[in-house]
């Protein structure tokens, strides 16, 4: 058997031997996250029509001050609401727990930054450096952040139960109903639980560090679960993506009149 030598040849930006559309999923990936951080970035300066009757938008939970029947510590005082949004205090946390996200980063290194554009096609660099050095290596915050999210199911939660219970105008009175925007609020929480806990960190926060899972039961069930998620990670990833974006848009749509919330019980 005869050894021979084939030299690698560096390519050339964009250049590949791939027949198929490769750069859909790129351009896929560049619109919807587009798409998302210009809606967000938007609907966290507004300061205003983020509540309706017992619902608030997850970008504005948990709500330290505003809106008096949903912030915890009260209005605040008025300068903080004329110059100051509160989604802008807690939207860092979610923002990044998604830019730090194992799957996100593969995407949108893709397809923002061309680094490569798709796999086996030749990217703009010389050079790889990798997540080891400055900046990318802040990545690695990442568990960090998913504690973070952890917290903020439990408290989206919260809202999702105080979504049922409505201010009846004709009695003054306080009752339990489910409104579309509860099943909406609802949803938004299984999917957003879906992504987070089917995250990689969380799959070594559960599991990760015992050497013979199968002898801590009650870990290895919940890596076996966690595991499961996280197979279709980027799926739970996109929809809930557009789900907590849907969320704000069905809220802020019922605040300023344009939707009227459909009262189911
Ligand atoms: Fe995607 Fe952690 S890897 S949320």
């Amino acid at each position: 058997m005869v050894d021979r030598d084939i030299p690698l040849q560096r390519q050339h930006f964009g250049q590949t031997v791939r027949r198929d559309a490769w750069w859909v999923q790129p351009l896929l990936v560049f619109l919807g996250l587009s798409v998302f951080v210009v809606y967000s970035t938007w609907a966290a300066f507004q300061g205003k029509d983020y509540t309706w009757g017992p619902y608030i938008s997850p970008f504005y939970s948990p709500l330290l001050f505003g809106d008096p029947l949903h912030s915890w510590l009260g209005p605040g005082p008025d300068w903080l609401q004329v110059w100051f949004s509160p989604a802008l205090l807690i939207l860092w946390a979610p923002a990044g727990f998604r830019l730090t996200c194992y799957y996100y980063r593969g995407a949108y290194y893709k397809s923002f930054w061309a680094d490569p554009p798709s796999c086996t096609v030749g990217e703009p660099r010389t050079r790889y450096r990798g997540e080891h050095s400055l900046p990318l290596i802040l990545q690695n915050v990442h568990r960090y952040f998913l504690y973070l999210a952890l917290l903020f199911l439990v408290i989206l939660s919260f809202d999702v139960w105080k979504a049922m219970w409505f201010l009846e105008p004709e009695t003054g009175r306080v009752s339990f109903g489910i409104g579309a925007g509860t099943l909406v609020l609802a949803i938004n929480v299984f999917l957003l639980s879906g992504y987070a806990l089917g995250c990689h960190s969380m799959r070594h926060l559960v599991g990760g560090n015992i050497d013979e899972m199968s002898k801590v039961p009650s870990c290895f069930f919940a890596y076996r679960c966690t595991s499961r998620l996280n197979a279709r990670h980027m799926l739970w990833a996109w929809l809930s993506l557009f789900s907590v974006m849907f969320s704000d848009v069905y809220v802020r749509l019922c605040s300023t009149g344009i939707w009227s919330d459909w009262r189911i019980i």
